[in-house]
């Protein structure tokens, strides 16, 4: 919840944007560092979550390397200062332009979903006379029991190489003279709460491990991808996910060989929590059914709603604070006397956008909401900003730091 003097700072800018607070950012940071530390692990944050340069900057300064899905998130990672040794570059459709770019900077490891992929990095890297490092993305074939957009560890979806392929392209690698084997990379999805999703993830890792052993290959990395979710219904009570927990896991299950590095690529678990869209009621106007609080905000700037029916706490930060000081007077007045701290009511509250799936949240909680008062959409640092568009020819949306305001 805001604290009334930023809610005043917030007045005098142009709404929609993004709030971000930096104190909250580095608090999450300094938690994945202590729990990963404990065990040695490698944490490369994945840019596809929150690629803003202030984001960029801050992450690095706890020394994490970076997850890239694309060349130029390559490229804004080695911008921001990311070593190309602590850079990895998955995706299942890498392009050659892609590629050759991230062969020219010498990254880590490319995570290959294919083996078409495999003889193409091959090819690129000869024409370079160079060697990549790879790691296979293997598909585990483990439910992460999350939204099924954002499910990836199944045989029905596009990622990785199956375990049955397995055979065919280990054959296959010891023809790529240009391809260096460094590792086995999995990600089996996103928004994970229920931790015992991981706890199969390891399971199956080491069952894969074994098969490989068994074929004469060892690996120097397991890269176990990332995944953990956050709390959008309860954000102020659990504003740190449960890194301890979670990195213990995969220290408590995964067979490590000697020697083995484990590396993790975290997104939505760092930044979701420190990012807020802050946004304006337009207008409220009685539905059949319902009220409509019509916001200045739309799908445009945060579209998880609408593509993924996802759940984020709205509250009206104008009514919040007002309610607040209401109930300090009226306490004041009389103390014995147990005042109703305001009238709830109900308010589809949607975004200006010509869809009817631009909406925030149906049937929301609000207390009595009007005109020009300030809406705070929380959890939205994670696959909020980045996923914004210019749809209907609107603005891109600002962002504001903590910091900075
Ligand atoms: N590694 C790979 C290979 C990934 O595909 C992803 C996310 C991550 C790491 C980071 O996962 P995280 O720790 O953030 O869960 N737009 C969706 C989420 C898509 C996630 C895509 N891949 C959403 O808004 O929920």
């Amino acid at each position: 919840m805001f604290e009334q003097d930023i809610v005043n700072k917030f007045k005098n800018i142009p709404t929609p944007f993004y709030y971000y607070d930096v104190e909250v950012l580095k608090q999450t940071l300094q938690q994945v560092k202590a729990e990963s530390d404990k065990y040695n692990f490698n944490v490369h944050y994945a840019l596809k979550a929150n690629a803003n340069n202030e984001i960029l900057n801050i992450i690095k300064t706890f020394n994490f390397g970076a997850d890239c899905v694309s060349g130029n998130e390559v490229k804004k990672a080695v911008e921001c200062g990311y070593a190309s040794e602590h850079i990895v570059f998955a995706g299942v459709g890498k392009s050659d332009a892609e590629i050759n770019f991230a062969l020219d900077h010498n990254i880590f490891c490319f995570n290959c979903e294919s083996l078409q992929e495999l003889e193409v990095i091959n090819e690129l890297a000869n024409a370079k006379n160079k060697t990549a490092n790879v790691a296979l993305r293997i598909n585990p074939n483990v439910n992460a029991n999350t939204h099924k957009y954002i499910t990836t560890g199944l045989e029905e979806n596009k990622f990785g190489i199956n375990l049955w392929e397995l055979e065919s392209v280990v054959n296959a690698l010891t023809g790529l003279k240009n391809i260096q084997l460094i590792g086995l990379h999995f990600h089996i999805g996103s928004q994970i709460t229920d931790l015992s999703s991981f706890k199969s993830l390891c399971m199956r890792v080491n069952e894969i491990q074994s098969w490989f052993v068994s074929h004469k290959i060892k690996f120097e990395n397991i890269n176990v991808g990332g995944g953990l979710g956050v709390d959008y219904h309860e954000p102020d009570k659990n504003l740190i996910a449960d890194f301890a927990a979670y990195f213990k896991l995969f220290n408590d299950f995964l067979e490590l060989r000697p020697g083995q590095k484990v590396h993790f690529e975290l997104g939505r678990a760092i930044v979701a929590q420190c990012g807020t869209l802050i946004s304006k009621v337009l207008y409220i106007k009685k539905g059949v059914n319902t009220n409509f609080a019509i916001l200045d905000a739309g799908m445009t700037e945060l579209m998880r709603p609408a593509l993924y029916q996802a759940y984020h706490k709205i509250e009206n930060i104008s009514k919040e604070n007002k309610v607040n000081r209401q109930k300090t007077i009226d306490k004041n007045l009389k103390p014995n006397i147990q005042y109703p701290i305001s009238n709830i009511f109900k308010y589809d509250v949607v975004g200006p956008i010509c869809e009817s799936s631009d909406c925030f949240g149906k049937a929301v909680n609000l207390p009595e909401t009007f005109r020009g008062d300030l809406i705070a959409i929380r959890t939205a640092g994670a696959y909020g900003e980045v996923m914004s568009s210019g749809y209907n020819l609107r603005d891109r949306v600002k962002n504001f730091y903590s910091d900075k305001l």
